[in-house]
């Protein structure tokens, strides 16, 4: 090793173009996947808990998806706000060919042709009890195999529709080939699988399931720090996450994700150390509230904040990140 006094790391940042010329890893406004939320209304309500972002009219939706695309944004995670009075024990509604999210995907892509649609394919927006499968009192757990079935079913819908990707968010064992089995059967070989391969049980998603409205009010076991930990991942396995994504790998996966992303960069690098896959990330709910919050207050800057995180899950490995930033940072990058 040289003497400090000769080696002069310091050099190479010595000025903006310097730093520039160097920089190792870079946000690109189409790496970003936009999150939306829509419901039935007419008229878009803000969601308090995620600032910026509201429960979307679907003619608000196709508006700001538009904005997006003008701004780089090219893909589009779409979530449907369920009203209570559809939502039962089993979810049954999600299979209904009338449900509105069929509506949603088949409008956005005759009147977005160039956007990509991602569609999650899990019973939470539809059940009473907020669990992503179907719920056995018995088992006092979610039944595996029936939920697998009903996903099965949903994803071919949601292809149908027009998604390009189905995203399967639930964890149940052993959906990723059973769906990749349904679509080709029904004649989808052309739609992906972005597997929600190691989706932990984290505290983060409370933002999410207040937008979504995840559950119904009366439903005794609904809270939205609701209980996932029979499917989720434990937060303190890091092998178990591998394993999971090499599974859904090795079942047909197209794309492997990971969730939450900032606190998992240990996941996102490992998962990338191992597959020859595209790796996604999911910057969630709570990750984008907590820096709204702290900004709020002014202790910290927001738009730094973003990209900081942003960039350092790009570090860690992530081609792709689902963020609620998406829109405030291709914003950012076209006036850099
Ligand atoms: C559930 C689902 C969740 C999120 C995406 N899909 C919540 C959960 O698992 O309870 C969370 C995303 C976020 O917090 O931004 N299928």
């Amino acid at each position: 090793m040289l003497p400090t006094n000769i080696r002069r790391l310091r050099r190479l940042r010595a000025t903006s173009a310097i730093r520039d010329l160097l920089q190792q890893n870079h946000l690109r406004a189409e790496q970003l996947v936009f999150p939306l939320f829509v419901h039935e209304k007419e008229h878009s309500e803000a969601i308090p808990q995620l600032p910026g972002h509201k429960r979307l009219s679907l003619t608000d939706a196709i508006t700001l998806a538009k904005e997006c695309l003008e701004l780089g944004i090219k893909a589009f995670a779409i979530f449907p706000v369920v009203p209570s009075a559809k939502k039962d024990e089993r979810g049954s509604y999600a299979l209904q060919p009338k449900a509105m999210i069929y509506n949603v995907l088949s409008t956005f892509r005759a009147q977005l042709p160039q956007a990509v649609l991602i569609a999650d394919v899990a019973l939470d927006p539809y059940t009473t009890h907020g669990h992503d499968g179907i719920w056995n009192p018995q088992l006092n757990d979610v039944d595996n195999d029936a939920t697998v079935e009903v996903l099965q079913n949903m994803a071919v819908l949601l292809a149908r529709a027009g998604a390009h990707f189905v995203a399967p968010s639930d964890m149940m064992d052993g959906r990723i080939m059973a769906i990749r089995t349904a679509l080709d059967q029904a004649n989808l070989q052309h739609t992906g699988i972005i597997s929600y391969a190691a989706k932990f049980a984290s505290c983060y998603y409370g933002p999410f399931r207040h937008a979504i409205g995840a559950g119904t009010p009366d439903c005794p076991q609904h809270s939205t720090s609701i209980d996932k930990r029979t499917y989720q991942l434990n937060p303190a396995n890091c092998r178990e996450a591998v394993l999971e994504c090499l599974e859904d790998a090795a079942e047909g996966a197209d794309v492997l994700l990971v969730k939450p992303a900032g606190h998992y960069l240990d996941i996102i690098y490992q998962v990338k150390q191992r597959t020859l896959l595209p790796v996604a990330a999911y910057q969630v709910s709570a990750e984008f509230a907590a820096i709204c919050s702290a900004a709020e207050k002014g202790w910290l800057d927001k738009n730094l904040a973003a990209v900081e995180t942003l960039l350092s899950i790009r570090r860690a490995g992530a081609d792709m990140i689902f963020t609620y930033f998406a829109k405030d940072v291709a914003k950012l990058l076209l006036s850099q």
